[in-house]
């Protein structure tokens, strides 16, 4: 690896690991590995939409909110201030880490002053819009877009407000300001139909989680009293108060680790093609999970950075509405999600819901390696496709010419092209479990790889086959 001519001697390096597609690419297990030779780990963006996924022995972790590293005892995390964070979902987390004898305490793990809040109204706003919409993105209901669009209009309540001496008049102030609006999205039509199309399913069978989520934020969003302010105030100092040992000021320590030699790692949540502006806009999230969240949330610039290391999944999935131009759903769609009997199979850790699945789409890999500054690439859940001929798609027919490199995907011409050109690769039948090299892949699924690497014209370099610590190899360099 070439040194990086902005890190000054005796600084630390700093590795950002991103995902190129829609989310669940398996960065968890990524930043878990990678985390062995950190001494830090940051997550920077998103909120508890997020689902990250550890294995370690027989246990297995999932996190929403807390960086994947936690469970690596000799490290210290961050939560920085462009994450967004509920409260009551990170209590809980704080709580079963704890319960499960993962060590908690403050002094390994610090979380923005300046991180915003996720409050009730946001979530309920969320599923208001929603159904406004008709289901049209799918979010996952957490109140990540409301918590987003408070920060970018200067509103909405961050951590650090905890401390102020008017925290319960801005709290109110705040709530005030946001009753009417709730009150006022509730009246449109799209909610009392959604409302009553959830309610008549309910009556003959067993909603999901997320469409029982959806429900009830509906049901609160239309009564008589959406929120009650002096108990959310109360429910909010309370959280607060068993928050606060965790706040602090992450910015100036993550620089003051660099500068003391002190090796870090950005975690990512989500994936390029979700984010704001480098993804699939609308169908995209509210925060920038390529490397400029890392950038934005910690106030060090790209070029700081070392590695910027892409998880991408051999396959493609998505959750949510949006373009998935290598879209199957013959049986081969089957193969790749699974049934949801393992935990591995391609269903939401958030929302419980189906990922919508379909071959690698090398345009986007490609697009999104350029457009995020990925210097390599790591490919997850090789061994899903034993067993296959894989397809990859590595051109897109648009305005009758083929094209391999794209540019931006927000725009819908990019969505349905007008044909895709695929290549079928010669498959492997199995990777055996044991293997700890590179060159012991079978030869197909190690040609799999130079494919990925051919087409997005920047380096494989570590592939995992199977979800426990063990099942990855590195290419030798
Ligand atoms: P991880 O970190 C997969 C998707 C949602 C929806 C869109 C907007 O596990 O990879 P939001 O609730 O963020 O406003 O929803 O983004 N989405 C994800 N899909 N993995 C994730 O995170 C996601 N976080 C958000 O399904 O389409
Ligand atoms: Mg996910």
């Amino acid at each position: 690896m070439p040194v990086n001519p902005d890190r000054l001697p005796g600084q630390g390096k700093l590795d950002v690991i991103v995902g190129t597609q829609w989310g669940d690419e398996g960065k968890g297990r990524m930043v878990d590995l990678l985390s062995q030779n950190a001494d830090w780990v940051a997550r920077y963006g998103g909120g508890d939409n997020a689902g990250h996924t550890v294995t370690v022995g027989k246990e297995i972790f999932k996190l929403h909110l807390t960086p994947s590293a936690i469970v690596r005892p000799e490290l210290a995390v961050m939560i920085g201030r462009g994450v967004v964070v509920n409260p009551t979902t990170l209590l809980d987390e704080l709580n079963m880490l704890h319960n499960r004898n993962i060590d908690v305490d403050p002094d390994r793990y610090l979380i923005d002053n300046h991180t915003r809040i996720i409050t009730k109204d946001m979530l309920m706003e969320d599923a208001l819009k929603e159904a406004v919409q008709g289901g049209k993105i799918g979010t996952t209901l957490r109140g990540i877009g409301p918590a987003y669009t408070q920060r970018t209009s200067r509103r909405g309540p961050e951590m650090g407000w905890f401390e102020n001496a008017n925290f319960d008049t801005d709290l109110k102030n705040y709530f005030e300001e946001r009753i009417p609006l709730i009150r006022a999205m509730a009246q449109h039509p799209g909610v009392a139909e959604t409302i009553e199309i959830l309610t008549d399913k309910a009556s003959s069978q067993n909603l999901s989680a997320s469409e029982q989520r959806y429900l009830n934020l509906l049901q609160a969003a239309t009564s008589d009293e959406p929120l009650d302010i002096k108990k959310e105030t109360e429910t909010l100092r309370k959280q607060l108060g068993q928050i606060k040992p965790y706040m602090g000021d992450t910015i100036t320590r993550a620089h003051n680790l660099l500068n003391h030699g002190k090796d870090g790692l950005g975690e990512g949540a989500q994936g390029h093609l979700l984010d704001l502006t480098g993804g699939t806009y609308p169908f995209v999230t509210s925060s920038h999970p390529g490397p400029i969240g890392m950038e934005e949330s910690f106030n060090i610039p790209s070029s700081r950075f070392d590695r910027v290391i892409g998880v991408t999944k051999a396959f493609q999935t998505r959750v949510g509405g949006g373009p998935f131009p290598t879209e199957l759903s013959d049986e081969i769609a089957w193969k790749l999600r699974g049934t949801g009997a393992n935990p591995w199979d391609e269903y939401g850790t958030t929302t419980g819901r189906p990922r919508r699945v379909g071959w690698l789409d090398g345009v986007l890999l490609k697009y999104a390696a350029k457009s995020s500054g990925m210097t390599e690439i790591a490919v997850t859940k090789l061994d899903i496709l034993s067993g296959l001929e894989p397809q990859i798609c590595v051109a897109y027919k648009i305005d009758g010419q083929w094209v391999e490199t794209i540019h931006r995907v927000d725009d819908t011409k990019y969505w349905e092209p007008e044909d895709l050109k695929y290549e079928t690769l010669p498959g492997w039948e199995e990777i055996q479990p044991g293997i700890k090299d590179w060159e012991q892949l079978p030869e197909n699924a190690q040609n799999y790889l130079d494919r990925i690497s051919e087409i997005a014209e920047v380096p494989v370099t570590f592939t995992s086959f199977s979800p426990e610590r063990e099942g990855v190899v590195f290419r030798n360099q």
